[in-house]
């Protein structure tokens, strides 16, 4: 059950009315619901029960300290891509030994700090960076814990933008490549041979390309061990979808079944890195309407947030609900409105032609299933102010992230001493006569 449902015609993040946060923080604002967080990981780890697994969070999905630390508790730990997210891990108290270090492109600098934090283990997705980790490990006279990201060649089957795992995507070694390089991982003395990795795209509704990817997976760690590779890990990924429009959920079980199935006897411990699953559905994003504009042939709600803020919609041509924060009076017959943000582009639009309950200026929208991928996406386009976020815990709610104010980001940027330097004092110092 959602944690998003109306209460005598309110819609009510668990037991707080969206609109009494909307009063408190303004608009846009995100809010999260910890039952709904809580809930995905305890459906997701039941599934799992009895494997040998580890469920490390993908941060990139929403790296609030408040999310981490809310998913930390329950005992996940953290999957990270950049020095950045492995410090937000840390600061929202994951273990070291539960962060697994991902991504194509990791600095000699990231790699030398994660060195340092003792991470469980680093998913290496080249013999380059292989390499460089070696060195960096033998500076330090330390072995890094690897696993190699292998590239299963298995088409996720979801939007070409998030899928990741056939041969002419950036990602892993190609499985056909790997034995080589697994060799070349084995002698090099900085370099500690954990294990496999494997993930193959994002909101996958359907389990068969995980079944695919897999068996590959498994078949490879098999016949590696047979060679007396000692490897005792098998990283399954992330890539398990959320419901956006009334899609069917992937059955947790039958995912798991398949896990089973490709790990029966395998001796390895397992590790998951959902993302989505975790915080997709937990959150949505408040906005206003500022104006209705009847146009010749469209109406528009021109609301405040905008694709700075949520940027799914434009980028991926992703769908979300948008619901109204009270409930339509009974008979007001949905009309088609364009439900668009102000900012200066036409991509800018959130829906088009979307059935809504009639709707005035001021009116509050609830965009739904914007806990993934969304604030963390934003930017500051059009110098707008970064939405705050809130986290709702029953009939409490606290904001976990402010919004800031524009002193604070117009101060982030310098005036060079040529543009500034009008005064003799500074025209001096820059040789400027
Ligand atoms: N592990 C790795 C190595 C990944 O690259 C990703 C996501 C995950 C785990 C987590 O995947 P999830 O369980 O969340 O599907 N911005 C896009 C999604 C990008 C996903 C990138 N990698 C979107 O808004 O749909």
């Amino acid at each position: 059950m959602s944690a998003f449902t109306y209460r005598d015609g309110v819609l009510c993040a668990e037991s707080v009315p969206l609109e009494e946060i909307a009063e408190a923080v303004g608009t846009p604002a995100y809010v999260y619901s910890s039952a709904e967080v809580e809930g995905a990981y305890h459906d997701f780890a039941e599934a799992l029960a009895g494997l040998p697994a580890t469920i490390c969070y993908a941060v990139k999905a929403n790296g609030n300290l408040a999310l981490i630390g809310t998913l930390g508790r329950l005992g996940a730990g953290a999957d990270v891509v950049s020095e950045g997210e492995l410090r937000r891990a840390l600061a929202a108290g994951i273990p070291a030994d539960k962060i697994v270090f991902a991504g194509v492109g990791k600095t000699a600098e990231e790699l030398a700090f994660a060195l340092d934090c003792d991470i469980l283990q680093f998913n290496v997705e080249s013999l380059p960076e292989l390499e460089l980790l070696n060195r960096i490990a033998l500076e330090k006279g330390r072995q890094a814990p690897v696993a190699l990201r292998i590239n299963p060649d298995v088409d996720a089957g979801t939007h070409a933008h998030i899928s990741t795992g056939r041969a002419d995507h950036k990602f892993g070694i190609d499985i056909d490549l790997a034995p080589a390089i697994f060799a070349r991982a084995h002698d090099l003395a900085g370099i500690s041979l954990q294990g496999i990795a494997v993930h193959i795209g994002s909101q996958l509704l359907d389990l068969a390309p995980f079944r695919a990817a897999f068996a590959r997976s498994a078949a490879l760690y098999q016949e590696l061990r047979a060679e007396g590779f000692p490897l005792r890990r098998l990283d399954l990924g992330g890539g398990l979808g959320i419901v956006y429009r009334g899609e069917e959920r992937p059955d947790l079980r039958a995912y798991a079944g398949i896990v089973r199935e490709a790990t029966a006897g395998l001796d390895a411990e397992l590790i998951f890195e959902p993302g989505r699953l975790l915080v997709g559905n937990a959150g949505v994003l408040l906005t206003r309407v500022i104006y209705l504009k009847e146009g010749a042939s469209r109406r528009y709600a021109i609301v405040d947030a905008a694709m700075n803020d949520l940027i799914r919609p434009m980028l991926y041509e992703a769908w979300h609900e948008i619901l109204p924060a009270r409930e339509a009076a009974p008979g007001a017959d949905p009309l088609p409105v364009d439900v668009v943000g102000p900012i200066c582009e036409t991509t800018d639009t959130f829906a088009r032609g979307r059935f809504l309950p009639p709707l005035a200026a001021g009116a509050l929208l609830t965009i739904c299933s914007a806990g993934a991928y969304s604030a963390v996406m934003s930017s500051s386009y059009n110098a707008r102010l970064p939405a705050p976020e809130v986290l709702v815990r029953g009939d409490r709610f606290a904001v976990v992230r402010p919004r800031p104010d524009h002193e604070a980001l117009i101060s982030q940027d310098r005036m060079p001493d040529w543009i500034e330097g009008e005064s003799p004092r500074r025209s001096m110092r820059s040789g400027v006569t």
